[in-house]
């Protein structure tokens, strides 16, 4: 019955960990769930306020326009110019998006031919993987391994490969690792796609969740990068935002306008008023992100200070609300996530979910209140590994 494009789609390990969840619920486990990366925050009420008044204004109400409203575009740009130090078009190289998932997804369809190789970094967010494939591209992950900081090493790459490569996925601060990159990387990797021809797309989901004052770069700040580059944004974890499915791609006015060919003919765009919503977001002080910001940083504490105390090998991250740390001698990621559902009543993410280069690991999302997470810690202090 289904394409063979949805058949080869690797099993989704996540539905599996929702049931097994599920099913310790059904028992009556008090379980603590730090397994998805989906704030648990409020939107900020200035941005709910925003969106009320924009739902009663009846022009909102019709077809938005593809690329997204002109003073979205706007504001994007000026907030791109405002934390970023970059200087873009709003007519030409920015565009919204229904959430930087869609960007990931339909990217390959506008720049992918069968048999061209995708390059993305693993373990990473799936979608790189699964848009190339449903683009009939060849996926080549590139691992992200510790030694290096979980940096990809591009030196590695077979001349054969790099041949057929036409994209690059990378994503710093990165999920799940909460690796961040700077500007030496980005420099690096300019050198590289334009060396071999390369359209880089670097996904910037997690660049305002950062912590101990570090700020995190945008790659189009790199010399050249704007020549063969694009980035996503989004304003689901900034802004609190998931359920509202926002964010905004910038970058090449030829790579902005080729994805709006495939946007344009798959999607209508963004609901106006979200956008109205998205602008206050970008526009107001952001002191609302810097709070949020506290709150994981003290949860990232409590976890950090519970998880070595246990005896794993964890450094505090600079950005992202995730902790990936190695799994105890003896353990698989997911043999260990199933110890800690099935013992303790905690739900972590087994690496290999995001793809191989991830076993042997297991993330952390810090999504609950730092009182329950350190519930967690203790409940993991009293299991034996
Ligand atoms: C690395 C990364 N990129 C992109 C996304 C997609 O986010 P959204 O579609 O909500 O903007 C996520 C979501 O978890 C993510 O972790």
């Amino acid at each position: 019955m289904y394409s063979d494009r949805i058949n080869a789609l690797p099993p989704y390990l996540f539905a599996a960990i929702d049931e097994a969840k599920d099913e310790m619920i059904a028992k009556g486990v008090d379980v603590i769930d730090l397994g998805v990366g989906d704030p648990d925050l409020p939107t900020h009420p200035h941005i709910v306020e925003a969106l009320r008044e924009a739902v009663l204004d009846s022009n909102t109400h019709q077809y938005p326009s593809y690329a997204g409203l002109p003073q979205f575009r706007k504001a994007a740009a000026e907030w791109c110019e405002k934390y970023k130090g970059i200087k873009l078009d709003p007519a030409t190289e920015v565009i919204s998006l229904i959430g930087s998932k869609e960007a990931v997804a339909h990217i390959p369809l506008a720049f992918v031919n069968p048999g061209d190789v995708v390059l993305y970094t693993e373990p990473g967010y799936p979608v790189y993987k699964i848009g190339t494939l449903f683009a009939g591209g060849e996926p080549y992950p590139l691992p992200l391994k510790a030694e290096n900081n979980f940096l990809p090493d591009l030196d590695s790459i077979p001349a054969d490969v790099l041949k057929k490569a036409k994209l690059f996925f990378f994503n710093y601060p990165n999920n799940p690792t909460s690796a961040t990159a700077d500007m030496a990387f980005f420099e690096k990797v300019v050198e590289f796609c334009k060396k071999n021809d390369i359209i880089a797309v670097h996904d910037n989901a997690y660049c305002q969740m950062t912590y101990d004052g570090y700020e995190s770069p945008s790659f189009l700040a790199a010399k050249g990068a704007m020549d063969i580059g694009m980035e996503l944004y989004s304003h689901s974890k900034t802004y609190n935002m998931t359920g509202w499915r926002l964010g905004f791609a910038v970058g090449n006015k030829a790579l902005i306008k080729g994805l709006g060919k495939v946007k344009s003919n798959v999607d209508s765009g963004v609901f106006d008023a979200i956008q109205i919503a998205g602008i206050a977001a970008l526009s107001s002080s952001q002191t609302c992100v810097n709070d949020a910001n506290l709150v994981y940083e003290e949860r990232r504490n409590a976890l950090i200070e519970g998880l070595k105390a246990m005896g794993l090998e964890v450094k505090p991250p600079k950005a992202t609300f995730y902790i990936w740390t190695p799994v105890p001698k003896g353990f698989t990621s997911i043999s260990f996530a199933k110890l800690l559902l099935e013992e303790a009543g905690i739900v972590a993410t087994p690496g290999v979910g995001f793809g191989d280069a991830g076993e042997g690991y297991i993330r952390f999302a810090l999504t609950k209140p730092v009182d329950r997470i350190k519930e967690a810690v203790e409940r993991m202090k009293k299991l034996q590994f």
